[in-house]
């Protein structure tokens, strides 16, 4: 091989060998979803079409991944939620294929992340973000009292949901439907809907922070989805 070859050759391997040992790193740092979200973010998914040779574009994700295909009967609400992911990965509501609460928003923040629903109309009353490591819980139990009969109540865990709950606001959650808030620890991820005076079915998943479990020092962050029934009057 000429020289002036061999040059060039070494010089693109000098470049892409440390690009890829930092992807590596990258990958090891984070869990899957992260990464998944991060190409969700970057690329447009092409489905390739090999019988006709066409490229045909897969319905863009303008909903930051909230397009769920979940079919509900009628006088359903369909929903999807996911905690946050360590401290780094915002949590996410999403209703009807559509985001109501996430970073692509701007309205979360490490703690609990509420988004309250009129439960008959299926439209967003109210979001909210509270830290329950640096800040007090009276915002949060001011908040909660300010619920209305009649309404949906969805709530996502980011980083560190329990410190500064005290019993009176584990009590309004409880009221809400929630059996896992009375249980909430340092770093748990939790996802809860449920709802004020209204006999409906709760959605609940609680996964504690527990080091022979954990992924990279963390819990792994849950998912939730499913259908909830309009109220009706
Ligand atoms: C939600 O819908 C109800 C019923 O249509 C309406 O009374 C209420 O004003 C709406 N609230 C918001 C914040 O859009």
């Amino acid at each position: 091989m000429p020289r002036q070859k061999i040059r060039s050759l070494l010089k693109i391997l000098m470049v892409l060998v440390p690009a890829v040992v930092v992807y590596k790193l990258i990958l090891q740092q984070y869990n899957y979803t992260f990464i998944s979200e991060m190409r969700r973010a970057l690329y447009v998914d092409v489905d390739v079409d090999k019988s006709s040779q066409t490229t045909k574009k897969l319905p863009k994700d303008k909903d930051g991944g909230c397009y769920m295909d979940t079919h509900c009967p009628d006088y359903h609400f369909s929903f999807y939620m996911r905690s946050g992911a360590e401290n780094v990965m915002g949590p996410k509501i999403c209703i009807q294929n559509k985001m109501v609460l996430g970073m692509m928003l701007d309205n979360v923040g490490h703690g609990l992340n509420i988004v309250i629903m009129n439960g008959k109309a299926g439209n967003i009353t109210e979001t909210g973000h509270f830290n329950m490591y640096n800040n007090e819980v009276e915002p949060l139990i001011k908040f909660l009292k300010s619920i209305e009969d009649g309404s949906v109540v969805l709530i996502a865990s980011w980083d560190e949901p329990s410190s500064n709950l005290n019993d009176e606001a584990k009590m309004l959650i409880a009221d809400l439907g929630s059996f896992a808030v009375s249980s909430l620890g340092y770093r748990d991820n939790w996802l809860f809907v449920g709802g004020k005076r209204a006999t409906m079915r709760n959605f609940e998943k609680h996964l504690k922070n527990d080091n022979n479990l954990n992924k990279n020092g963390w819990p792994q962050e849950v998912e939730l989805k499913g259908c909830i029934p309009k109220y009706m009057d």
